[in-house]
């Protein structure tokens, strides 16, 4: 099985590694006093000149170029006059169009010094999404990645968000099949080579449940608590994964000391 896949794959490549070089420039600006707004047109600058598109800009009425979800904003935080505080910890979310595919990632940042609290909910989120990406390959069922996920961090005490999801991605935004963050082994689709998706666990420091604030977008805890957040978009292979939005840098998760 030798699809033409791998000219799909070419072209994830490039949009996910310029969505990733995207946020690599971006950790260099992650400092108290920057606004969201501020780093909101690096993001869409940034991509601009390298020949790319902001995917989020207009997308179903969004108008900024990429998503900022600051402490217990779970996802879609909105760009705005805020200004990063010692302390904060941040999501950062970038989807490039490339030659008409997408390459969707973020990462969470710590402003200055983030309590340890933050930090420990942000390396055990990681953790999960990576456990989850280390089984991928032909023959496992999408209630593997979502088990990986919900079995690591909810033995830390910790929860899964439900009311959002990862997605398959190609030369389109969002679509099927939707990758759940929690589920039970060996249920639900089998994976195939070829296939792109997204795996981007929202992991809550209190209870799962969310709410969208007004603006239609801004999603938070209920309950207040803290949520960390990363993704990757990948491709599944003939006998295992690949990430199309690695940091060349080395850059996807930060230090914390
Ligand atoms: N990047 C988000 C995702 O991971 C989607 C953002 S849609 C937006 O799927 F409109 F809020 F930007
Ligand atoms: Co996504
Ligand atoms: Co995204």
């Amino acid at each position: 099985m030798t699809d033409n896949y791998l000219e799909k794959f070419e072209k994830m490549r490039k949009a996910g590694n310029l969505a990733s070089k995207t946020l690599d420039m971006i950790s260099a600006h992650i400092k108290p006093g920057i606004t969201t707004n501020e780093i909101d047109k690096l993001g869409y600058e940034f991509i601009r000149d390298n020949g790319g598109y902001s995917a989020p800009l207009y997308y179903r009425g969004f108008k900024k170029s990429l998503c900022t979800s600051l402490n217990h904003v779970v996802c879609h935080g909105i760009p705005s006059e805020r200004i990063l505080n010692d302390g904060d910890i941040l999501n950062i979310d970038v989807t490039a169009i490339v030659e008409n595919y997408y390459g969707d990632t973020s990462r969470m940042f710590c402003v200055g010094k983030a309590p340890i609290k933050a930090t420990n909910l942000i390396e055990a989120t990681y953790q999960s999404m990576m456990n989850a990406i280390k089984i991928l390959k032909p023959g496992i069922k999408l209630g593997d990645i979502g088990f990986e996920i919900q079995s690591y961090v909810e033995k830390k005490g910790y929860s899964v968000v439900r009311d959002f999801c990862g997605h398959g991605i190609s030369n389109v935004f969002h679509e099927s099949p939707n990758i759940l963050h929690y589920g039970k082994k060996n249920t639900g689709i089998e994976l195939t080579p070829g296939m792109t998706f997204t795996i981007e666990p929202m992991i809550n420091a209190g209870k799962f449940e969310t709410k969208v604030l007004n603006d239609g977008w801004t999603a938070v805890t209920k309950d207040k608590s803290l949520s960390a957040q990363f993704e990757h978009t990948l491709g599944i292979t003939e006998n295992g994964y690949e990430i199309f939005t690695e940091s060349v840098n080395g850059l996807h998760k930060p230090p914390y000391n």
